[in-house]
């Protein structure tokens, strides 16, 4: 993807590191006029970087926004496909929509869809997703995975693991634990969701539009009352403000390597993390699914990621899609 020459010269400023950029040599090297250079430093401004200058010198980068500009994501990304095609808005209906259309369209595996805000964010089972401006991540991924779409059904709680590895990296002060299928939970509140969608054919996937929503940076009062009691951020748990393009950056890292491995060996290959990370099993839940209710104890998952239940007569069922509490 071609990048904007506002974006080039953000990009030489972030890579100077604290030093001094001249922004003769910006103009010369670009092969534009200072006034040019000086205009797309005057935008940054407005954008929220904040520079300093050194008489003789040139700029010296003193602030960044905390914003998911592509640009800030590629100065912490070390993947081969996954990022290297960002595609970034303010505002999105939703960024499943915008992956879905792109998707048919041809978009490789690892393209990205960022809205730093939602007006209709998406959850599971149909219900509403809330993505306030510039708090949270709210990205979808195109995955390609050479697999059946039988299989695919098992690539969320692959999803689940590198989330939940991104945040254990950067934050080691948290412990985020997996609900299944795929909710994070820290300290038993909910810190992230994660909704794939597919695009198939008979026996094959075309596109699954992995959607991954994370509450970042709120602070309590950013939730609305429906969700307060049970929803969090990683900023409270963390305490501290979370890096958004950090985080973003290591996730792909992780996906990238995981997509990797589940396409080579399935996904026996990630279900020991999986386990590790679970909240889920030994525990007593009420599973909901479409049709009824029921509950039990959560006793593994199985080779292709679903779940098993004993019921209190000691029968096993299998759940294949369904929401779940802990009880
Ligand atoms: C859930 O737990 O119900 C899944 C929530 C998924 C939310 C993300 S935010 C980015 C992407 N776009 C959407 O509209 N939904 C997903």
């Amino acid at each position: 993807m071609s990048i904007s020459m506002k974006d080039e010269i953000l990009k030489r400023i972030l890579a100077a590191d604290g030093e001094a950029v001249s922004g003769q040599e910006l103009a010369d090297s670009l092969g534009v006029s200072r006034t040019a250079i000086w205009k797309h430093m005057q935008t940054l401004q407005e954008e929220g970087y904040t520079f300093e200058t050194i008489k003789k010198k040139g700029y010296v980068l003193t602030g960044v926004p905390n914003s998911l500009n592509p640009t800030q994501i590629e100065l912490f990304l070390n993947t081969k496909q996954f990022g290297r095609e960002i595609h970034y808005f303010d505002v999105v209906d939703s960024t499943q929509t915008i992956a879905h259309k792109l998707a048919q369209e041809g978009a490789p595996q690892g393209t990205v869809i960022i809205g730093e805000e939602q007006t209709a964010g998406r959850g599971r089972m149909a219900r509403m997703w809330e993505s306030a401006n510039g708090t949270g991540i709210w990205m979808t991924i195109i995955v390609r995975p050479d697999v059946t779409p039988q299989q695919a059904s098992s690539y969320t709680l692959v999803v689940a693991v590198a989330v939940t590895m991104a945040i254990k990296t950067l934050y080691k002060q948290v412990e985020p634990a997996i609900k299944w299928p795929n909710d994070l939970l820290i300290n038993g509140k909910k810190c992230t969701g994660i909704l794939t969608e597919m695009q198939a054919e008979a026996d094959i996937v075309q596109a699954l539009l992995v959607g991954i929503g994370i509450n970042a940076n709120q602070v309590a009062s950013d939730f609305s009352p429906d969700i307060a009691d049970i929803a969090t951020s990683l900023r409270l748990e963390a305490g501290e403000e979370i890096n958004r393009a950090a985080l973003v950056a290591t996730i792909l890292q992780y996906l990238e390597q995981f997509t990797e491995l589940y396409v080579k060996e399935g996904f026996i290959s990630i279900k020991a993390l999986w386990e590790q990370m679970s909240c889920t099993i030994g525990q007593r839940i009420e599973v909901t699914t479409i049709r009824e209710r029921f509950e039990g104890i959560a006793s593994g998952i199985t080779e292709d990621g679903v779940l098993q239940l004993t019921q209190d007569d000691g029968t096993i069922r299998t759940i294949y899609a369904g929401d779940i509490k802990i009880i």
